[in-house]
C-alpha cells in the first residue's frame, strides 16, 4: 500500500512580523480523519499558525504542502476553494445576516432562469435549518432569525455544519469551545468527532486541555513559536499537558503552593 501524503503539512515554517518572530520553525502534519489539536498559551502562534494554513498569510520561510505538494496560496479564498475551511474565534459570521443567507453566503441556491432567476431564500433555510437541526440543535426552526440572535454554540454549529455541508477536507477551529458552557461545549465536540468520522482533518485550537484530550488524536504545543512538544493521543497525562501548555513548572508549583497553603 502507497503511503498517502497528510492533506496538509507545514516544513519548517516560520513567520516573522517586524522583528516578532511569531511561529519558528514549525513542522506539522494534518491528516484525514484524525483530530490535530494545537494547544498553546497567549501569543504562542496559534492563529498566526492557523492563518498560514488557510492561506491568509504567506510564511517568511518554510513550505506549506497539500497533498505531499508544495502550495502557496495566493489568498483565503483559493485555500477553501482547496478544501480548507476556517471557523474563526468570532465564528466569521455577520450578525445581522439571517442564518439561511450565512449558511450560503454567495452560494445560494437559486430559482427561475436568467435574468429572471433569484436567490431561493426558502431553500437556502430550509437546508440550512436542516444542517443545524442534523447536529443537534432543534430548538432553531426559522431560517429567517438573525445569526446575531443565536447562541455561540449555536453558532459553531452553523459554521461547522456549513464547512462541511460543502464538502471541507480540512476543518480549522479557532478556540470553537472557549466561550461556551459546558452543554454547548458538549455538542461542539461532539460535532467535531462526528466531522472526523466522516473522514475530514480537523485542526482544533484551543486552551482548554480537557477539550482537546476528549477529542484529540495528535497534539502540538507551541511556546513562542515553536514546536515545543508533539505526542499522540495516551502519551501524556493531562497534567503533563497542562504543564507543557504553561511552559514548565509553572502548574506544578502552584499545585505545590495550594497544597502548602490548604
Ligand atoms: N499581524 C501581526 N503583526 C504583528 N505581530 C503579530 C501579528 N499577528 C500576530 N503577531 C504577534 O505574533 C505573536 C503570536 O500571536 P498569535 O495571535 O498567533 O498568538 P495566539 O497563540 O493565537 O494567542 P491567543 O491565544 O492570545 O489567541 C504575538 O506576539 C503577536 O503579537
Ligand atoms: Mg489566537
Amino acid at each position: 500500500m502507497a503511503d498517502t501524503p497528510p492533506i496538509l503539512a507545514l516544513r519548517d515554517v516560520s513567520k516573522i512580523f517586524a522583528g516578532t518572530k511569531a511561529l519558528d520553525q514549525v513542522s506539522m502534519e494534518v491528516e484525514a480523519g484524525k483530530i490535530l489539536c494545537l494547544l498553546g498559551d497567549n501569543g504562542a502562534g496559534k492563529s498566526t499558525l492557523i492563518k498560514v494554513l488557510s492561506g491568509y498569510h504567506p510564511p517568511t520561510l518554510g513550505t506549506v504542502l497539500l497533498d505531499g505538494q508544495p502550495i502557496r496560496f495566493a489568498g483565503p479564498r483559493e485555500a477553501r476553494q482547496q478544501g480548507i475551511a476556517t471557523v474563526h474565534q468570532d465564528v466569521g459570521s455577520i450578525p445581522m445576516m439571517s442564518i439561511g443567507r450565512n449558511f450560503f453566503l454567495g452560494a445560494e441556491p437559486t430559482k427561475g432562469v436568467w435574468p429572471f432567476e433569484h436567490i431561493d431564500i426558502a431553500e437556502a433555510n430550509r437546508i440550512a435549518i436542516e444542517q443545524i437541526q442534523r447536529f443537534g440543535i432543534t430548538r432553531i426552526t426559522n431560517g429567517d432569525q438573525l445569526v446575531g440572535t443565536m447562541s455561540g454554540g449555536e453558532r459553531q454549529v452553523l459554521a461547522i455544519g456549513r464547512a462541511m455541508y460543502f464538502g471541507a477536507k480540512v476543518l480549522i477551529l479557532d478556540e470553537p469551545t472557549s466561550a461556551l458552557g459546558v452543554k454547548e461545549a458538549s455538542i461542539v465536540l461532539r460535532l467535531v468527532s462526528q466531522a472526523r468520522s466522516e473522514g475530514v482533518a480537523v485542526v482544533f485550537i484551543t486552551h482548554n486541555a480537557s477539550h482537546a484530550m476528549t477529542v484529540g488524536d495528535r497534539f502540538v504545543v507551541l511556546i513562542q513559536g515553536k514546536v515545543a512538544a508533539s505526542f499522540a493521543r495516551g502519551e501524556k497525562s493531562r497534567e503533563e499537558v497542562l504543564n507543557l501548555m504553561a511552559g514548565g513548572e509553572a502548574i506544578t508549583e502552584l499545585e505545590e503552593e495550594l497544597e502548602a497553603s490548604a
